[in-house]
C-alpha cells in the first residue's frame, strides 16, 4: 500500500462528496464516490424496467456494467458502459430508488468487492455509508459527517438549483429521511459510525473549515 485510505461517511446530504473532493485534490489521493456506484446500477435498473426488489434479475444486470469515473469539472464523470450517466443519476427518479436497490444483499456484495479494488493501494478518500464500518474496516482515517436536516435540506436545494431541480424545500426536507431511515435499518452494512471513527457535526461549518479539520487528521496520520 502506498498511502492512507480515508473513509468518510454519513447521511444523504451531509457534505461528504464535497469535502471528499477537496481533500483528495490537497493530499493527491483518488477520490471514489461509492454512491455514484450505488446510484448508476439504480439507474440501470430503471432504464431495464426490472423490479427494485428483484434480486436476481437486478444482480445480473449488475454483473452485466462496468460503471467508470473519469475526471470532469466541476464533477466526476460516472459512465455505465459507453453511456455517460453523471446528470441522469442525480435526479429525483434514482434518488428515491437507490435505497431499494442498495438494500440488496448481492448488490452490496458486488460493490463492495469492486469499491475494495479500487482502494487497495491506498492514498484513497472513499465516502458513502459503509466505508468505515465494511468496506475499509482498517481505514487509517475515519469520519463520520453529520449535520441537522434543516441544514442538509437547504444545502440540497442550492445543488438542485445549479442542476435545474425545483423540488420544494419540504418535500426535500422529508426525501432526506426517509432516505436516511431506509439507508439506516436495512440488514446488510446499514448506515452507522465505525466505533473508531472522528464524529464531525458540520451544521455551522463551512466547507473549508470541514476539509481543513479532516486534513489535519491526515497529516497526523500521513
Ligand atoms: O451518497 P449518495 O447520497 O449519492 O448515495 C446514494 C445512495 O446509495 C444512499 O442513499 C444509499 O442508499 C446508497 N449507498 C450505500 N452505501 C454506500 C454509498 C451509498 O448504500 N457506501
Amino acid at each position: 500500500k502506498q498511502g492512507l485510505q480515508v473513509a468518510i461517511d454519513g447521511p444523504a446530504s451531509a457534505g461528504k462528496s464535497t469535502v471528499a473532493k477537496i481533500v483528495a485534490t490537497r493530499f493527491h489521493y483518488i477520490y471514489c464516490d461509492t454512491g455514484a456506484m450505488y446510484r448508476a446500477i439504480t439507474w440501470k435498473v430503471l432504464q431495464a424496467g426490472v423490479a427494485l426488489d428483484d434480486e436476481a434479475a437486478v444482480k445480473q444486470l449488475l454483473d452485466s456494467i462496468t460503471i467508470r469515473f473519469e475526471p470532469g469539472e466541476p464533477v466526476q464523470k460516472v459512465f455505465v458502459d459507453q453511456t455517460d450517466v453523471t446528470l441522469a443519476i442525480r435526479q429525483p427518479d434514482v434518488t428515491n430508488s437507490v435505497s431499494a436497490v442498495s438494500a440488496l444483499p448481492a448488490v452490496r456484495k458486488e460493490l463492495t468487492a469492486r469499491q475494495r479494488t479500487i482502494a487497495d493501494a491506498g492514498k484513497i478518500v472513499m465516502d458513502g455509508r459503509d466505508i468505515g464500518s465494511t468496506v475499509l474496516p482498517d481505514a487509517e482515517v475515519k469520519i463520520f459527517l453529520v449535520a441537522s436536516v434543516d441544514e442538509r435540506a437547504q444545502r440540497r436545494l442550492k445543488d438542485n438549483a445549479a442542476k435545474g431541480i425545483t423540488t420544494p424545500l419540504a418535500t426535500l426536507k422529508h426525501e432526506i429521511e426517509e432516505r436516511d431511515r431506509k439507508d439506516s435499518t436495512r440488514k446488510v452494512s446499514p448506515l452507522t459510525q465505525a466505533a473508531d471513527a472522528i464524529r464531525l457535526d458540520t451544521t455551522s461549518m463551512s466547507i473549508d473549515q470541514v476539509a481543513d479539520k479532516i486534513a489535519e487528521i491526515i497529516k497526523e496520520k500521513e
